[in-house]
């Protein structure tokens, strides 16, 4: 066909959409394998491998990385390049997995840190490599990079790749990490595959379904990599638990909840919620945000009426309502959906912006089907692999914005500005 004719069918096609009101589909992205990072050649035993860093209280960070053979848990870090002014010594652990034994897993908290600076750093005293990261700002504005079920695929690496580009403080991840799903090595070879990012920015992370691992009779415990890989700050928030935590960074507080762990008002992780919310001093923290995995509210025919997500939201709705939590992130379904404010499933000033971003890119693909109609409540839904970018700005005002990986493009895709409840004094107590 001439260019002549292609310009005419395309023409005819477009004409045809726009006059029935239809939108050309877009062409979703298939699923991507798992994808395995290897060492490189120049690393032996002793090198530092999948650097990756969390926050812990206001001032200090924590620095996780592994070895094959044992070395030091010894973090030397200072404010200018490789000249290291301060050094802080921490824990190393090792976790067995059916035949699987791990590498040694180094734990260093290190500060108090100054707000908002660059800070060099090397593992174990091997001077060959230096890391860097930057420490969080003290006040507002922040922005957080948020998304879920990142897996270790090609979508994988081109979410990444589009998060590197922000010029982001934070990652929050709603579950579902590495996707090894029993074969260990694939969570050395996600560790390896974030290290870039995730030793440069704290990554805060809450567990999914494919972090229990448990085997009947085989391994009966549940978490054991990512408890063991994944330490996050739950001791400083009074939690007894990895799985459910909080903490508070510039005006943010933001509650880690334990979609696996029970929830339950009998149980800890619902009286430690209970106890958390009622220290949260909205004049210091503003805004109030909860990170679930299993989303309370989905229009997605993926993973409907699973008890993580209805008994939980049962019990803990109204906790959160009550605080005035503003947004609620999600991951679990893989697609991106935005609701508007609800409370007990109908539209709520009061109740929380509830976001589900399980869009991450691993290696089971998209969840494209929908519930037809679409509920009143959700207000903007598309099956697409992506990421979001949370943006607080001030006490009162937020910029949430979803990124479509599209094509390996980012392309903004949904983009709301959100208040805090704080200034709707209808919503006050
Ligand atoms: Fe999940």
């Amino acid at each position: 066909m001439g260019k002549e004719g292609l310009v005419l069918v395309s023409m005819f096609v477009l004409g045809f959409a726009g006059l029935f009101g239809c939108v050309l589909s877009y062409d979703r992205p298939p699923p991507q394998r798992n994808i395995y990072v290897q060492l490189s050649e120049d690393d032996d035993s002793t090198t530092p491998q999948q650097v990756h860093i969390s926050m812990v209280g206001s001032d200090r960070m924590r620095i996780s990385w592994i070895t094959d053979s044992p070395t030091p848990a010894i973090v030397d870090y200072g404010t200018s390049p490789k000249a290291y002014t301060n050094s802080a010594n921490g824990t190393t652990y090792s976790y067995r997995y059916l035949t699987y034994n791990s590498g040694q897993i180094h734990d260093v908290v290190i500060g108090p840190l100054t707000p908002n600076t660059v800070y060099y750093y090397r593992c174990s005293s091997n001077s060959a490599q230096e890391f860097s990261f930057k420490t969080t700002p003290a006040k507002l504005p922040i922005k957080f990079a948020v998304s879920g079920d990142l897996g270790q695929t090609g979508w994988t690496k081109s979410t990444l790749e589009h998060i590197s580009k922000l010029d982001h403080d934070m990652l929050l991840l709603p579950g579902d990490l590495s996707y090894a799903d029993f074969y260990q090595p694939l969570w050395d070879s996600f560790g390896r595959l974030v290290q870039p990012l995730a030793s440069q920015r704290p990554w805060m992370v809450t567990q999914g379904n494919h972090e229990k691992e448990k085997i009947p009779l085989l391994h009966g415990r549940s978490f054991t990599a990512y408890n063991a890989r994944w330490h996050m700050p739950f001791e400083e928030s009074g939690s007894t638990s990895n799985l459910f935590y909080s903490f508070s960074v510039a005006g943010v507080h933001v509650i880690m909840l334990g979609s696996y762990a029970d929830f339950d008002p009998n149980s800890e992780q619902y009286k430690w919620l209970q106890a958390d919310l009622g220290k949260v001093d909205r004049a210091k923290t503003p805004w109030l945000v909860a990170i679930i995995h299993s989303p309370w509210y989905n229009s997605n025919t993926a993973h409907q009426g699973e008890a993580e997500s209805v008994d939980m939201k049962k019990y803990m709705e109204d906790l959160i309502y009550q605080a005035r939590v503003d947004v609620v992130f999600a991951g679990h379904v893989h697609a991106y959906e935005r609701f508007t404010r609800v409370y007990q499933d109908k539209p709520n000033n009061c109740g929380p912006v509830y976001i589900n971003i399980g869009d991450g890119g691993n290696r089971e693909g998209l969840a494209n089907d929908y519930i037809d109609p679409k509920p009143e409540i959700s207000v903007f839904r598309e099956a697409s692999f992506g990421h979001g970018q949370f943006e607080v700005m001030n006490a009162t005002h937020a910029l949430w914005t979803w990124h479509r990986n599209d094509n390996d493009e980012k392309v903004t895709s949904d983009s709301i500005w959100l208040t805090s409840l704080l200034i709707n004094s209808s919503c006050h107590k």
